[in-house]
């Protein structure tokens, strides 16, 4: 089986091609992103494998088609990159890997969250330079406090044991089915608005769908408690960044902590630190000293990469046997 790997880095040729010992796959590591330019290279490869920031739009996928590919291995559990609708017309199948390591990134969260409220970056940046004042650096107790997690699937229920055994009240939203374990634990389901009103830190957990993009936005910003902080490990769409930098400004968002940004492809997983940063807003929001941003690293653990590595050449298995596993449907 052919399969190529675009936007892949030294971490993906090592995990992969451990997993694939298994397997004995061909396996081809391209750094390129996909795009409807650069499909070319996945000519005569039967599988093609992008990565989270690739654009597999119907433009892209015709011609991954044209090529002989014929399915789509997702490395991630997200899928908004992907135009499901046109796939299932070409008749390939999208297969991605729902869950690897939910620890990884509701861990990340809880990370964010620790260093925007003890002010660890700043912290760190002053006792290397030989200053011991703890001025700027007051932080809250997060016990007693209420946390608001947007998407209680499986990593927003990890993340929700996580905060309430911090001895945080947890507020839940999800349209879909309520977690019995974070009822358990004392977590009331509630409707969005007031989880937002309530919160003095909600983080988001929900995949980008139509109608979750831009679920936090001005109007949403605005009915948060003031000074609340915001922490989104979902995807950059779920947030309208530009709203949040008057949030930021006039201090009704008192932190943020982004693991994804709206915007972000072509800028995160690259190194950009000997060029001028193109974002305005991204630069912009850099530049708040309650902001942290980091570059969609919340997946990035061993224990993720080895799962991720093997769940999806395990995909590819089980397409080629006849009984497809984790295939993502349109709608
Ligand atoms: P999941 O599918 O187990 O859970 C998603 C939950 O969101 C479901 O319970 C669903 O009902 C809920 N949901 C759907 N629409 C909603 C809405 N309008 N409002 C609130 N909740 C809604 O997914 P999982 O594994 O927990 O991952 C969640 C998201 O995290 C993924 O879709 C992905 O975008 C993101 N992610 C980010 C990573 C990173 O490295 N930063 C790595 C892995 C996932």
């Amino acid at each position: 089986m052919r399969t190529i790997l675009f936007s892949s880095r030294q971490y993906d040729v090592d995990t992969f091609t451990e997993a694939n010992a298994a397997h004995g796959y061909e396996l081809h590591f391209q750094e390129s992103p996909l795009d409807t330019e650069t499909a070319i290279l996945a000519h005569g490869y039967d599988v093609v494998c992008p990565f989270v920031n690739d654009n597999v739009d119907a433009a892209t996928l015709e011609r991954l088609q044209a090529g002989g590919t014929r399915m789509i291995a997702l490395r991630s559990a997200g899928f908004n990159h992907v135009d499901l609708a046109a796939a299932e017309r070409l008749g390939m199948p999208v297969a991605r890997v729902p869950a690897y390591s939910p620890y990884a990134v509701a861990e990340h969260a809880v990370g964010l969250i620790l260093a925007l409220n003890r002010r660890l970056p700043r912290a760190v940046a002053r006792t290397r330079e030989g200053d011991f004042s703890l001025h700027g650096l007051l932080g809250f107790d997060l016990h007693g406090k209420t946390v608001g997690v947007i998407g209680t699937g499986i990593i927003g229920r990890v993340f929700g044991r996580i905060m309430a055994g911090f001895g945080m009240q947890v507020l839940a939203y999800d349209p879909g089915p309520h977690a019995d374990e974070l009822i358990a634990l004392g977590a009331r389901y509630v409707p969005l608005d007031t989880l937002l009103a309530e919160s003095d830190i909600v983080s988001l957990h929900c995949p980008l769908l139509p109608d979750t993009y831009h679920l936090i936005n001005r109007a949403a910003l605005a009915k948060m408690k003031r000074g609340a902080m915001l922490i989104n490990t979902g995807r950059g769409g779920l947030v309208e960044a530009n709203a949040l930098i008057g949030a930021l400004k006039d201090g009704q968002l008192g932190h943020l902590g982004l693991d994804v940004y709206e915007e972000e492809g072509g800028i995160f997983f690259e190194d950009h630190s000997n060029l001028p940063l193109q974002d305005d807003v991204l630069a912009r929001l850099l530049m708040f000293p309650n902001v942290i941003v980091t570059a969609h690293q919340a997946f990035f653990t061993r224990e993720a990469m080895t799962e991720i590595a093997q769940t999806t050449l395990a995909n590819i298995a089980a397409w080629q046997a006849g009984t497809p596993r984790n295939v993502v449907q349109a709608g």
